[in-house]
C-alpha cells in the first residue's frame, strides 16, 4: 500500500451544482479537517450548515495509477457524501460518522483528475440519527482526514486480530486477513512486534481459502496484558504477496479479557468498577473539525485529570485519534452507533445495521473498546430491528458483548448487557411526602427481569441539573452532590458494573434543548474542557499516589450563598483529613464524610455546624477573613489552598496544553486563560473581555476577542503548516498584556 495525504489543496464552495463535477471550482482554499460553517460560541443558528457544500481537489496523473487500484479514503464527512471523479459518481455514503472509500481506478486519466465531493449537512430523515429531534449539533463538512491509497490488484481489505484466552501464560493470536481483488496465488506473512519494535513472532500462510486468509500464532510466552494501568500494545504487520504485487497493512492490538457479568465488570480476571463520562466530539466554533491533538487531549483529560476509566462515545463512532489515545493510555470505551431516540423506516434501519458493521470493522482490534452499543440511544423496543443489530455485531465480533442504551424500564433485552440511562436522581424527591431522593434505580426495577443480568448505567444527571461554571455556589454544591451520590450508589451496588455520567463537557445543541443559548450546560467541564467543581467529584476518587486532590466547593466569599457564609463546606479530596483555618483563629480538622458517602473510594470532607458554629465565622455585617484549607495524608500535610477575604484580579494565567505543535500535521493546541486572584484562585465573576492576536505559523480557531466566564476562557490554535515560532499576545483592561510563544516543529 502506498498512501498520500489528501488533506490539503481542496477548493471549497457553498452549494452544489452538477456542472461543478466536471469543471474547476472557484472557491476558498481549505485543508481537512474542515468545518463548512463556523458557528459562534452560543446563540448560533443551527440551520446555517444544514445544506449542501462542495469540495474539489485535483489529483494529478501518476504513472503508478496504471498498475494499481486507487482509492480516495474519507474518515468522516457530515452528513451525506457523494464523490465524483471527472464527472462520474464513484461513491455515495449516507452516514456522517463512519469511513468510506471512493474507488477511483479506471476513472483516472492522464493529466489532471477532478475529485469533487458534495456533502449535504441537512438533517436528512433518511439518514440516522435524523428524522426526529436530536440534542446535539452534527455540523457539516469533510471534518476528518482523507488520503489517497494505492494498492496492487490483489490487496488487503481489512485485518482482524483476536486474542483467545488472553489470560493464559502462553498466548495465541488469531489473524484474519481479508483480501479484495483477483485472488490467485496469494501468500501472507505476518510479523508480531512489541511496542519497542522487537520481533515477537512470524507466520506465513497461502491463500487457498478464497478471499480471507487466517493465521494462528500459538505459544507466545512472556507477553504482557493490556490493562488500564499498563496498556501494553503489540503490532501486527501483514505483508501480502501475489502476482499482482505486494501490499502491507498493520494494526495494533492487546491481550485483555473484558466481561460484564451479573456481579459487575471484570477486566483481566479482576473486578473493576467503571467510572466515566459521556463524550460528544464537538468543539466550540469549529464543530466536529478538529484533528489529532485536540482529539487525543480529550482522552487525556478524561483519564489523567478526571480519573475516569471509561468513556462512552455518545452517540456515534468517534475519531480514530481519540480512540488511538484511549488504547495507548488505558481508557476503556463504550462505542455506539449513530442515533438518538428516533427510529426510522426499514431503509433507515438498514442504514443502522450498516453502521454497526462499519463501526465494528473499523475498530475491532482496539483493546480499549469493551462493548458495542447497537441500539439507537434511548429508542423504544423494536424486536426485529434489534435482533438484527445484535446479530450483525455478534457475527462480526463474538469477542465483545453488546449493549443497547435505553431509558425505558423493562425493555426487551436482546443485548448482553442491560445499559440504562438512569435519570432518577432528583426526580421523585419530596420532603413533604417524606420521599427521600434516590441516586439510582435498582437493577431489578429497571430491567423488569427476575434474574440478574449484566448491568451498566450509561447516563445520569445532565439535563436533570444543568449547571454553568458561573452559577451560584449553592447550585455548584448541589451539582457536585448529585454526581457524588450516583457514584456512591454505584460503588455500593455489586449489581452495577459502573456508571458513565452525562457528560464530560458542555456542548452546542438545537433550540429544543439547552438554556436558550444553544448550549447544554450538562458538562462537568465547560465547552473548553475547563473543569467545573463537579469534575473533582470524579478526580478526587483517584488514589492519592497518582495525584492529591483538594478542591473546596466554594468561591469563598461571605455573600455568595443565600444567607451568607460558606458552610456547609464540601471539600472534594482524596486526603484522609482536611483542616480549615479560618482567619488563623479557628482551626478544625475533619475527616471524610463516610456516613453520607459510605461507598466512595474517597468521600468528600464536609465541614459544617458539627465543626463550627456559623457565628464562629462571623455573621453578616462582620469582617470576612482570609482562610486556608489544608489536606493531610497519614498526618502529613500534602496540599494547601489559600483563600483571600478580598480577592483581587492579580494575574491572567495563560495555560497552553503543549509548547510545540507538529507543523506538517497542522496540530491544534488548546490554550486556557484563567483570571486569578492573589492566592491563585479563579475569579468566577470577572466579565473580562480578552483580545487575542497570533503571529507566526498558526491561526486562531474562533474569534479574536473572548470573554472570561466562570473565571476562564479558552481557544485553540491550529498550525498552518509552516515551521517556526508562534507568538500569542493576550490583552485586556484588568491585566497586563502578555505574550507566550509556542513552536511549530
Ligand atoms: C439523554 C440523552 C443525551 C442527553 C442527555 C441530557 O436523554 O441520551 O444525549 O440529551 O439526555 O441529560
Amino acid at each position: 500500500m502506498r498512501e498520500t495525504s489528501l488533506n490539503h489543496g481542496w477548493t471549497f464552495a457553498e452549494g452544489f451544482d452538477p456542472s461543478w463535477t466536471t469543471a474547476p471550482l472557484s472557491g476558498q482554499s481549505v485543508s481537512l479537517p474542515h468545518n463548512a460553517v463556523d458557528l459562534p460560541w452560543s446563540y448560533l443558528n443551527e440551520k446555517s450548515y444544514q445544506r449542501p457544500f462542495t469540495y474539489q481537489r485535483v489529483i494529478p496523473w501518476d504513472e503508478a495509477f496504471r498498475d494499481h487500484e486507487v482509492f480516495a479514503d474519507f474518515e468522516g464527512a457530515m452528513a451525506d457524501s457523494r464523490v465524483w471523479l471527472n464527472g462520474e459518481e464513484v461513491a455515495h455514503h449516507p452516514d456522517g460518522y463512519t469511513p468510506f472509500a471512493a474507488r477511483l481506478t479506471r476513472h483516472l486519466r492522464a493529466g489532471d483528475n477532478l475529485l469533487t465531493v458534495r456533502i449535504d449537512g441537512s438533517e436528512n430523515p433518511a439518514i440516522p440519527p435524523f428524522g426526529g429531534q436530536i440534542d446535539y449539533l452534527t455540523y457539516a463538512g469533510i471534518y476528518r482526514e482523507a488520503r489517497l491509497r494505492l494498492v496492487p490488484g490483489l490487496w488487503i481489505e481489512r485485518l482482524k486480530i483476536e486474542t483467545p484466552e488472553p489470560l493464559a501464560a502462553t498466548k495465541t493470536v488469531l489473524l484474519r486477513v481479508d483480501l479484495s481483488g483477483a485472488a490467485a496465488g496469494a501468500s501472507v506473512e505476518v510479523m508480531l512486534r512489541s511496542t519497542a519494535g522487537d520481533e515477537i513472532a512470524r507466520a506465513e500462510a497461502t491463500g487457498a481459502e478464497g478471499t480471507s486468509i487466517t493465521l494462528r500464532i500459538d505459544g507466545l510466552a512472556g507477553l504482557a496484558l493490556w490493562d488500564i494501568d499498563s496498556p501494553v500494545l503489540y503490532h501486527a504487520e501483514v505483508r501480502l504477496t501475489s502476482p499482482a504485487g505486494t501490499d502491507r497493512l498493520s494494526d495494533r492490538f492487546g491481550f485483555r479479557e473484558a466481561r460484564f457479568t451479573v456481579d459487575g465488570f471484570v477486566l483481566n480476571g479482576r473486578k473493576l468498577k467503571l467510572m466515566g463520562l459521556n463524550r460528544h466530539q464537538s468543539f466550540p466554533y469549529s464543530g466536529y473539525a478538529q484533528g489529532r491533538m485536540s482529539q487525543r487531549r480529550d482522552a487525556e483529560i478524561l483519564k489523567n485529570d478526571l480519573a475516569c476509566n471509561i468513556v462512552r462515545t455518545s452517540h456515534y463512532p468517534q475519531s480514530r485519534h481519540f480512540l488511538d489515545c484511549c488504547d495507548e493510555i488505558g481508557l476503556l470505551v463504550f462505542e455506539e452507533i449513530p442515533g438518538w431516540q428516533h427510529m426510522g423506516d426499514l431503509a433507515w434501519q438498514k442504514e443502522t445495521a450498516n453502521n454497526v458493521r462499519a463501526m465494528i470493522e473499523r475498530d475491532w482490534n482496539r483493546p480499549a473498546i469493551i462493548i458495542w452499543g447497537v441500539r439507537i440511544n434511548e429508542s423504544l423496543d423494536n424486536h426485529d430491528f434489534y435482533v438484527e443489530t445484535n446479530r450483525v455485531a455478534r457475527e462480526l465480533d463474538p469477542t465483545r458483548q453488546t449493549g443497547g442504551v435505553r431509558f425505558i424500564a423493562a425493555s426487551e433485552l436482546l443485548e448482553d448487557v442491560y445499559t440504562m440511562n438512569d435519570f432518577v436522581m432528583g426526580q421523585f424527591e419530596n420532603p413533604l411526602l417524606n420521599r427521600p431522593r434516590m441516586a439510582l434505580r435498582s437493577r431489578r426495577e429497571t430491567t423488569g427481569l427476575p434474574a440478574p443480568v449484566p448491568y451498566l448505567v450509561t447516563e445520569y444527571n445532565g439535563h436533570m441539573y444543568p449547571t454553568k461554571a458561573w452559577d451560584q455556589e449553592q447550585r455548584q454544591v448541589e451539582h457536585v452532590t448529585r454526581h457524588l451520590e450516583v457514584l456512591d450508589a454505584m460503588f455500593g451496588d455489586d449489581a452495577v458494573s459502573g456508571c458513565i455520567g452525562w457528560c464530560f463537557y458542555d456542548y452546542n445543541t438545537h433550540s429544543d434543548f439547552g438554556s436558550g443559548d444553544r448550549i447544554c450546560h450538562h458538562g462537568v467541564a465547560t465547552v473548553f474542557r475547563e473543569p467545573k467543581f463537579a469534575a473533582y467529584a470524579y478526580s478526587s476518587q483517584r488514589d492519592p499516589s497518582t495525584g492529591v486532590v483538594l478542591e473546596p466547593v466554594t468561591f469563598f466569599a461571605r455573600g455568595e450563598r443565600n444567607i451568607g457564609g460558606v458552610l456547609p463546606l464540601m471539600v472534594l479530596t482524596n486526603c484522609d483529613e482536611v483542616e480549615l483555618h479560618y482567619s488563623n483563629r479557628l482551626v478544625k480538622r475533619v475527616g471524610p464524610d463516610r456516613t453520607r458517602f459510605p461507598h466512595l473510594p474517597h468521600a468528600p470532607v464536609i465541614i459544617d455546624h458539627r465543626h463550627f458554629a456559623p457565628e464562629e465565622m462571623g455573621l453578616w455585617g462582620q469582617a470576612w477573613q482570609s482562610s486556608e484549607v489544608v489536606g493531610f495524608i497519614n498526618g502529613v500535610e500534602v496540599a494547601r489552598r489559600a483563600f483571600a477575604a478580598n480577592p483581587l484580579p492579580t494575574r491572567l494565567e495563560i495555560a497552553p496544553d503543549a509548547a510545540t505543535l507538529e507543523a506538517a500535521a497542522r496540530d491544534e493546541v488548546r490554550v486556557i486563560l484563567r483570571a486569578l486572584d492573589q492566592c491563585g484562585n479563579k475569579l468566577p465573576f470577572l466579565p473580562e473581555m480578552v483580545n487575542l492576536s497570533v503571529a507566526g505559523p498558526a491561526q486562531l480557531i474562533g474569534p479574536s476577542q473572548v470573554m472570561l466566564a466562570g473565571g476562564s476562557a479558552g481557544f485553540w490554535l491550529r498550525a498552518t503548516g509552516d515551521r517556526g515560532e508562534i507568538r500569542v499576545t493576550v490583552q485586556s483592561t484588568r491585566f497586563a498584556a502578555q505574550e507566550i510563544t509556542l513552536q511549530a516543529v
